[in-house]
């Protein structure tokens, strides 16, 4: 008979750990114990899960205790990963049996909000999970962006490694989190991985001493590619500046490739640049994020412009009920409700509901995409509660 329990500390090692070499790594992997020891401190403080048969570990899961800035609010969110079965014991249920556990126990830690990384996303839409946009790769010659050298800003820049930049790195995110819709906050114990690599620059932009850009980087080598993370920024100031210290690497490497939000526009940074910006979205090896509300409380208490709409939250553990959101005020009121009145009703699922929340999708996309029923009027104050806007998916530790 199998049971699930969690795991924790050094017991990862010989239970959930055994698992993650085969289901993630490629063949062979020698290394792997020493590997899974050494990475063992970030995963201290994760929630991992374990399907367990006579000692036997047959399945696991792990969530890391996250935060994510949900239309302005910063919240508690839950990071799953690490989902896998041994092959013998797949397609017998312990990954939803782990999955439903999971949403239950991160609730239970007040975490109103789930995203993951999804190996196909079929299989997660039916717990509730919706696509969040890819975030993009833009990717030109530094001399292309030679005009903003001509520019005076006020401001500067410095550079450092990220191993001496690490606080004022994760000062910077948590501004971010508490002002960038999508934006997520990872723990300190796993954020320390990109301190104790140390493989990264860290380029920070300044006006009068406060930061307003960050972009953390590598180079591949004379001549060859500067690798940028995620471009950071909290005004056009901070992102110029920032943009004006990668021009001046022309001729000392070729190419400069960084990551850039959905919402993005390089072409439109300086006159004239030539670039590539792209997506792909590839299962498992490129997947766009999937997130998901654990809670109708992750709605209360975000702004809006005033509307008001019954719902029927359909097919689903956590949410499923009928509820009034109310924004009459100017930020979100949700109340659960028999009534039937004369207020607009719609029917949502989960993952449709999701899709407003985090912004992706339009009341009238549910419908399109079958994950709602939503009448005209309904689709009105849906709209106008929780209107269409891009989330930054942005902060990975
Ligand atoms: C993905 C994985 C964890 C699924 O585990 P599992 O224990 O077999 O899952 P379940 O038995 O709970 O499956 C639940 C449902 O999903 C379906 N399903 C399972 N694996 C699937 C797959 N690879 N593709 C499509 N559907 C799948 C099952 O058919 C089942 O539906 P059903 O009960 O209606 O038949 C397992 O295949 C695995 O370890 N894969 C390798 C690692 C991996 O990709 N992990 C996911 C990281 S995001």
């Amino acid at each position: 008979m199998s049971k699930i329990r969690q795991v924790s500390g050094d017991e990862r090692l010989h239970t959930a750990f055994t698992l993650y070499p085969y289901a993630f790594d490629a063949t062979p992997s020698a290394t792997a114990a020493d590997e899974l020891r050494g990475v063992l401190p970030y995963h201290e403080d994760n929630h991992t899960l374990i399907v367990e048969e006579d000692g036997r570990t047959l399945a696991t899961v792990g969530a890391i205790p996250m935060r994510q800035n949900l239309r302005g609010r910063a919240m508690g969110m839950a990071a799953l990963a690490w989902l896998a079965t041994r092959p013998g014991a797949r397609r017998q249920g312990h990954g939803r049996q782990l999955m439903q556990q999971m949403h239950r126990d991160m609730l239970d830690k007040g975490n109103l909000l789930a995203v993951l990384y999804p190996f196909h996303p079929a299989y997660y839409s039916r717990f509730g999970y919706i696509g969040l946009p890819l975030n993009r790769t833009a990717s030109f010659t530094p001399q292309g962006l030679a005009p903003l050298l001509d520019v005076t800003l006020p401001g500067e820049v410095s550079w450092q490694s990220i191993r001496e930049g690490f606080d004022t790195w994760r000062a910077f995110q948590r501004q971010l989190l508490e002002h960038r819709h999508g934006y997520m906050f990872t723990p300190d114990f796993r954020a320390a991985r990109a301190s104790n690599a140390d493989d990264r620059w860290l380029a920070c932009a300044t006006v009068d001493g406060e930061v307003v850009g960050l972009v953390t980087y590598r180079v591949d080598g004379y001549g060859g590619t500067l690798h940028a993370d995620e471009l950071l920024y909290t005004s056009p100031i901070g992102r110029a500046l920032l943009l004006q210290f990668l021009a001046q690497h022309a001729y000392q490497v070729s190419r400069i490739v960084i990551t850039v939000a959905p919402d993005e526009f390089p072409e439109t940074w300086v006159t004239g640049l030539e670039v590539l910006t792209s997506a792909e979205a590839t299962f498992p090896a490129s997947p766009p994020m999937m997130g998901r509300l654990l809670s109708m409380d992750a709605l209360r208490g975000l702004r809006c412009a005033a509307a008001r709409v019954e719902v029927d939250v359909v097919d689903d553990d956590l949410l499923a009920g009928r509820y009034l959101l109310d924004g009459t005020d100017g930020t979100i009121t949700v109340t659960a409700t028999d009534a039937t009145g004369p207020t607009p009703r719609a029917t949502l699922t989960a993952a449709g509901l999701s899709g407003l929340a985090y912004g992706v999708l339009d009341p009238l996309d549910l419908v399109a995409r079958g994950l709602g029923e939503v009448d005209a009027e309904a689709a009105v104050q849906l709209r106008t509660l929780l209107p269409r806007c891009t989330p930054h998916a942005f902060g990975k530790g």
